[in-house]
């Protein structure tokens, strides 16, 4: 959270027209309060006592990253987590209120009365890996019945399901499969962003079944590391292959499209039907916290793409692709997955539009001298 005073939801700026847009999200996942340290040179030595510059709480987890985004972005987004009845349980439920437009989260939030709240400690700094220490409580042990207490009924009016933090919550995945064969068969779009597997399984029967056969989802959003160890394969390109296309020692078919996240390597993209696409990253000078990137690209793609499924059109995956890693370039550039910062649509688009719209001679040469890849 930031250091300014909490503004009221309902004092924010006036909707966008994609406020009204007829597409409703449910994101389903998970919801962590991050305490992030640093920066940091090393690791500190047992028994050491380090003086950090800044040890800050952030809300955050997958889906509560990825709903965040979306609403602040005029996307009509509820959150379907759970906290514990605990301190960080409180704490989330007001930054939500007070800092997010995600819809109504005092009514979607489930609360846990024995477990605490999944909370993460991350470290951060120039010389060394980001770490995460999670104890993740509520997270892990919430059912889809505590998440959506009336059942599919609670996602009616839903046009597109998210489900983030898929192996940060494991007590979801026994129902999963039929709720969104479920969905789909509605009509509503479902998409997953794994995340990373702390318990390195990566290839469990749940998985399999969201990428594979009736319960598969239509979009897939892993990272290039999440798509490597889920398909066994080494590459990006070789995942997708194995994600989307047609493998011929089953019959089930496979998600509709997948979209694999590559850090500054920017995306690729591929669907069943054979069409792949890719986008360079946007051109970030200065990176403070790459720490839920993929979340906002998840929120900016999902912005774009789900507008014109949502309508039985065509989905511009391209333009999905250049919103998604517009919106993680500015997510990089500050501190915490979420914040009161977190971009509009207008700003989202007007980022994509500098990087990758047509430019004058002098921006191509400015370009050129931060990144010259891009001109290719
Ligand atoms: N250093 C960077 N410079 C520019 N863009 C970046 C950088 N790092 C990440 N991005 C953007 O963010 C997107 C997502 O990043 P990444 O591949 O790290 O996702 P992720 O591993 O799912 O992240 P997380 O799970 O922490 O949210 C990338 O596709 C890219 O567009
Ligand atoms: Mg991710």
């Amino acid at each position: 959270m930031s250091d300014a005073p909490p503004t009221p939801a309902d004092a924010q700026a006036p909707a966008t027209a994609e406020s009204f847009a007829p597409v409703r999200f449910a994101v389903l996942g998970d919801a962590f309060l991050d305490i992030s340290v640093g920066p940091l040179d090393a690791v500190p030595a047992a028994g050491a006592d380090v003086e950090v510059d800044a040890v800050t709480q952030h809300p955050g987890g997958s889906a509560l990253n990825t709903a965040w985004h979306l609403a602040a972005q005029g996307v009509h987004a509820g959150l379907y987590a759970a906290v514990g009845r605990d301190r960080a349980g409180k704490t989330l439920e007001h930054a939500l209120r007070s800092e997010s437009r995600i819809a109504e989260p005092a009514k979607t939030l489930a609360i846990l009365q024995y477990q605490p709240t999944a909370t993460c400690v991350t470290t951060h700094g120039a010389g060394m890996d980001r770490t995460f220490m999670s104890a993740p409580g509520a997270a892990k042990t919430a059912t889809l019945s505590q998440l959506l207490p009336k059942g599919l009924e609670t996602l009616a009016d839903c046009t597109h399901v998210h489900v983030g933090g898929f192996y940060a919550t494991p007590s979801l995945h026994g129902g999963l499969p039929a709720l969104v064969a479920s969905l789909r068969a509605r009509g509503a779009k479902v998409s997953m962003d794994p995340n990373f597997d702390p318990r390195g399984e990566w290839r469990s029967p749940a998985m399999r079944a969201a990428i594979r056969g009736a319960g598969a989802v239509d979009l897939f959003m892993p990272s290039e590391v999440e798509a490597c160890e889920i398909t066994g394969r080494d590459t990006a390109e070789e995942a997708l292959e194995a994600l989307v296309g047609d493998d011929r020692s089953t019959s089930e078919t496979p998600v509709g499209l997948a979209v694999i996240k590559r850090g500054a390597r920017g995306v690729l993209a591929g669907d069943s039907r054979g069409r792949r696409w890719s986008a360079p990253a946007c051109t970030v000078a200065r990176v403070v916290d790459t720490n839920g990137a993929g979340d906002a690209f998840n929120a900016g793609f999902l912005r774009v793409w789900s507008l014109r499924a949502a309508g039985s059109e065509e989905p511009d995956v391209d333009a999905a692709l250049r919103a998604g890693c517009a919106s993680a370039a500015i997510a990089a550039q500050h501190a915490g997955a979420v914040g009161e910062w977190a971009p509009s649509a207008a700003a989202v688009d007007a980022q994509a539009d500098a990087e990758y719209g047509e430019k004058q001679w002098w921006q191509k040469g400015i370009l050129a001298c931060m990144a010259p890849r891009k001109l290719a």
